[in-house]
């Protein structure tokens, strides 16, 4: 082993759940899973700041967060040990998602969607096959499948390509293949990490954009992610939004983790026949309960979307050399992770905050 890698990685970790739920993270070593000739060691330059490291870090999902918990899935870092069985060299520049393994010989892993396979490992919070948890992406090394890291264009720089690596490809996947495109209407509820590569991602593939947001304070920022003064939407007022909107979406794309999803009272009277609500948000309560008509009586589709695989990110990155499609980030150190979580937290992020090994306080 090269003498660079430490036996232990060292990062930012939640814990227990009373830090998790304030966003504190502390410095903290961990053993990585056990070395094998299918895994890379990752040296980290970046890492995205996910709305889904706050619900995973305070304990907010229906699978209880095994703590320490160190956050981060939208890495770009070098490989410093490449194992024979991968296709990488080290040197490498990579990305990780989401995801940090997989069985790579079912179905869906042979056409590059591994988020789909039974055996996906998250790349935080996943087991390991040695029993070990998995951590993420605030630290110093990772250690993951070879398979699940791509290699990072030459053309793309880090701060701005790391959230593709989930917020891009997690809103890419289900806009393909729910066909925006040309002639189609594309609403996105919620403009954050997800919600303004949402934005620039639909656009690029040729459909009419419309922000969907709580206030009128992102409309500047809405229009220069491509989006029509009047396709902005302060969605606050079910009753008084439909009556100025009603029958208009082709696809609702919702990114905002809201209590109470407005459901049946709002987006599926936005939406023209036949036309696809998706979730990506991951909420922590219930979905409220509706009366079948309402997605019936106009033959809607509601879907989930879970990321993207590494099939998907290869078009993304071709999609993003091609349309200029970028993160708007706020790159921060490493060390200011407590105080970045908080701030994200608090609804400041515009629209990404990244941590990064290589800005220093
Ligand atoms: N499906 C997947 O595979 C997948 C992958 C990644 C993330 N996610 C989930 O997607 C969601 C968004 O992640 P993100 O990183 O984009 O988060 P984010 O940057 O915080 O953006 C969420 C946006 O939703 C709106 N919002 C936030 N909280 C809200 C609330 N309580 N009520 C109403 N609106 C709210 C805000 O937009 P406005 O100011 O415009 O209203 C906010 O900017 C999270 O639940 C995350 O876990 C899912
Ligand atoms: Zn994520
Ligand atoms: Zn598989």
């Amino acid at each position: 082993m090269s003498a660079t890698i430490p036996q232990q990685f060292t990062g930012y970790a939640a814990m227990d759940e009373a830090h998790g739920k304030k966003y504190e993270v502390e410095s903290w070593s961990y053993t990585p899973q056990k070395w094998h000739e299918d895994l890379i060691d990752i040296k980290i330059d970046v890492s995205g700041v996910c709305g889904s490291c706050l619900h995973t870090m305070s304990n907010g999902w229906p699978r209880p967060t095994e703590y320490p918990a160190i956050c981060g899935h939208e890495i770009i870092g070098t490989v410093v040990r490449a194992g024979s069985n991968t296709k990488h060299a080290v040197g490498d520049r990579v990305g990780v998602g989401a995801q940090a393994g997989s069985c790579l010989e079912c179905d869906y892993c042979k056409q590059g969607l591994e988020q789909h396979c039974r055996k996906m490992q998250g790349t935080y919070q996943g087991i390991w096959e040695d029993g070990s948890v998995a951590q993420g992406g605030y630290a110093d090394f990772t250690r993951v499948k070879g398979q699940l890291a791509v290699k990072i264009p030459e053309n793309l720089e880090n701060e701005p390509t790391a959230p593709l690596m989930c917020a891009g490809v997690t809103v890419y996947s289900p806009l393909k293949r729910f066909q925006a495109g040309p002639g189609k209407k594309v609403g996105v509820v919620g403009i954050g990490g997800l919600g303004h590569l949402a934005l620039q991602i639909a656009k690029a593939m040729g459909a009419e954009t419309y922000a969907l947001s709580h206030s009128s304070s992102k409309i500047d920022d809405a229009e220069k992610l491509g989006v029509k003064r009047e396709n902005f939407i302060v969605a606050k007022d079910a009753e008084a939004t439909v009556k100025q909107w009603s029958n208009t979406f082709d696809i609702i794309l919702i990114t905002a983790p809201s209590e109470n999803l407005p459901l049946d009272s709002l987006y599926f009277p936005l939406m023209r026949n036949m036309g696809a609500v998706i979730l990506c948000a991951l909420p922590e309560t219930k979905l409220p309960p509706f009366f079948a008509h309402a997605l019936v009586g106009k033959s809607l589709t509601l879907a989930g979307s879970l990321i993207g695989g590494t099939s998907e990110l290869a078009e993304l990155f071709d999609l993003a050399a091609k349309h200029d499609i970028k993160a708007w980030v706020e790159t921060r150190p490493m060390s200011q992770a407590t105080q970045t979580l908080q701030d994200m937290d608090a609804g400041k992020a515009r629209y990404r905050y990244v941590l990064s090994n290589t800005k220093k306080d």
